[in-house]
C-alpha cells in the first residue's frame, strides 16, 4: 500500500463539492493513509466536523485562536508532520487566499507554514473556474510549485450548469496523492531530492518602444523539458522564463521575465542553487534608448537607426559569483563550427558544460532545433565531448540530467 502510515493532512474549503471529502478520506485510510483534518468555517456549512473526525478518526481542527487546538498540535506542527498536504475542495475562494499568502484563518495559515507537497483539488462553478483572476489565481499557484489536480469537466450541481468545475472524483485525487509521493522512487529517473536547480529558458525580448521588440525564435521547449524532468526527479526547481507559449510543468518555482537584465536579476535573486542550466537564448544586445512612445514611420525613406548596447552576459556573471553553484551547464547555439565554439564559449564563460546545438533551420540543412521537439546535441566538457543522436527534446532532457546527477 503506497499509502501506507503516510502522513496527510487534508484541508476542506466550503463548497457543496465538500461531500466528497468524506469519501475521499475513507479512501486514503484505505490505502493506510494516517489522515488529519483542518476545515475552514465554510466547509462547516456544507458538512458536519463530527463525521469528518469519525471518519478521520482523529480530532479535526478549525481554529486558529483555540489554545486547546493550537498548543496540542499548532498550525507550524499540523504541515511539519505530514508527508503531503491535500486542499479538497479548495473553493475559488480558498485558492485567492493561497495566491495571495492570506492567513486569517487555520486552513490558509497551515498553507503559509507549510514545506510539504501541496496537491489542490479545485470545485466551482465553471464560470468562476473560468473568471481570470481565478485562472491567474491558478497560474501564480502552479508558480509558486502547487500540484493540481482536476476540476473535472460535466454536470455540476446547479441546475442547467455544465463545464468545468467539478471536484475530481476521490479515487483521482488518490491516484494523484500516490504519484506525488512515489513520484522520484517510481521514476527511472536519477535522484536529485535535496538539490536546488536553476533553469533559465526561451528568448528575452528588448523592448524598442512600447510595442516593438528584438526578439529570436526559441521556443523554450528545451528549458522546460528540463525543469520538467528535474522536478521529477525531485529536484527543487526555480525556472526562470522568458517570454513563451508553454504551459510550466507544475512543482517548480516559476519566474516570467522579459528582458535580458531582468533574468540577470532573477537568477540572482534566486541564488543559491547546486546546479544552473542556462538554457535561455538570451538576447546579446539590447536597444539602448527605449522609446517612450510608438516610434512613427517617417518620411519616405527615412530608415531609423537603432543605438544597441551589449547585454550582460548571464551565464558568464553567474560563474563568476562567490555563491557560484558548484554545477553551471551553459548551451550554445551556433549554425556552425559548432564543437570548435562550444569549446571557447567553455572557458570564455568558465562553465563546466556547455551543451552545444545546431540551431540551422531547416530551410539552412538544420534539423529545425528552434522551435522543433528534436534536438542534435553535443556534451562539450574540459576532458573532451560526446555527440548524441538526434532525439527528442524531452530525451536530452533525462540524459543530460542523468549526466548532471552523477557529477553533483
Ligand atoms: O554567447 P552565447 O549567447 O552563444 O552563449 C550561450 C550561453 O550563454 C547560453 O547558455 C545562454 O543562456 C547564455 N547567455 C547568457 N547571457 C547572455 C548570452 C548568453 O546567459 N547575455
Amino acid at each position: 500500500m503506497v499509502l501506507n502510515g503516510k502522513n496527510i493532512l487534508l484541508v476542506i474549503t466550503g463548497g457543496i463539492a465538500a461531500y466528497k471529502a468524506l469519501d475521499l478520506i475513507r479512501r486514503l485510510r484505505e490505502r493506510g493513509g494516517v489522515i488529519r483534518c483542518v476545515m475552514t468555517k465554510g466547509a462547516k456549512e456544507f458538512i458536519t466536523p463530527l463525521s469528518v473526525q469519525a471518519l478521520c478518526e482523529n480530532p479535526v481542527m478549525d481554529d486558529l485562536f483555540n489554545l486547546t487546538q493550537e498548543d496540542e498540535i499548532g498550525h507550524i506542527r499540523l504541515s511539519r508532520a505530514a508527508d503531503l498536504v491535500i486542499v479538497a475542495p479548495a473553493s475559488a475562494d480558498f485558492l485567492a487566499k493561497m495566491a495571495h499568502g492570506l492567513a486569517d484563518d487555520l486552513a490558509s495559515a497551515v498553507l503559509l507554514a507549510n514545506n510539504k507537497p501541496l496537491l489542490v483539488a479545485p470545485a466551482m462553478n465553471p464560470h468562476m473556474w473560468a473568471h481570470p483572476a481565478t485562472r491567474r489565481n491558478v497560474e501564480q499557484l502552479k508558480g509558486d510549485g502547487v500540484f493540481f489536480i482536476g476540476p473535472e469537466t460535466g454536470e455540476m450541481a446547479e441546475r442547467n450548469e455544465a463545464g468545468t468545475g467539478r471536484l475530481s472524483e476521490p479515487l483521482t485525487i488518490v491516484q494523484a496523492a500516490e504519484d506525488l509521493l512515489t513520484a522520484p522512487k517510481r521514476s527511472c529517473l536519477p535522484k536529485l531530492e535535496g538539490k536546488k536547480i536553476l533553469i533559465t529558458a526561451g528568448p528575452t525580448h528588448e523592448p524598442i518602444d512600447p510595442v516593438r521588440y528584438i526578439a529570436n525564435r526559441s521556443s523554450g521547449k528545451q528549458g522546460y523539458a528540463l525543469a520538467e524532468v528535474c522536478v521529477e526527479a525531485g529536484a527543487a526547481v526555480t525556472l526562470i522564463s522568458g517570454p513563451v507559449n508553454l504551459a510550466p510543468p507544475d512543482g517548480l518555482v516559476l519566474k516570467k521575465v522579459e528582458t535580458a537584465s531582468e533574468m540577470l536579476q532573477a537568477v540572482k535573486d534566486s541564488l543559491p542553487a547546486d546546479i544552473a542550466i542556462m538554457a535561455a537564448a538570451v538576447a546579446d544586445w539590447r536597444v539602448d534608448k527605449v522609446a517612450m512612445d510608438k516610434i512613427k514611420k517617417g518620411e519616405e525613406g527615412y530608415v531609423a537607426p537603432l543605438f544597441l548596447s551589449e547585454n550582460p552576459d548571464i551565464l558568464k556573471t553567474l560563474c563568476a559569483m562567490e555563491n557560484r553553484p558548484s554545477l553551471v551547464v551553459g548551451f550554445a547555439a551556433e549554425t556552425e563550427k559548432i564543437l570548435e565554439y562550444a569549446q571557447i564559449k567553455l572557458s570564455k564563460k568558465g562553465a563546466d558544460m556547455i551543451v552545444a546545438n545546431n540551431v540551422a533551420p531547416k530551410s539552412f540543412g538544420g534539423i529545425g532545433v528552434m522551435g522543433g521537439d528534436r534536438n542534435i546535441v553535443h556534451l562539450v566538457t574540459a576532458d573532451g565531448h560526446e555527440s548524441w543522436k538526434e532525439m527528442t527534446k524531452n530525451d536530452v532532457a533525462k540524459r543530460l540530467v542523468t549526466v548532471l546527477a552523477e557529477k553533483i
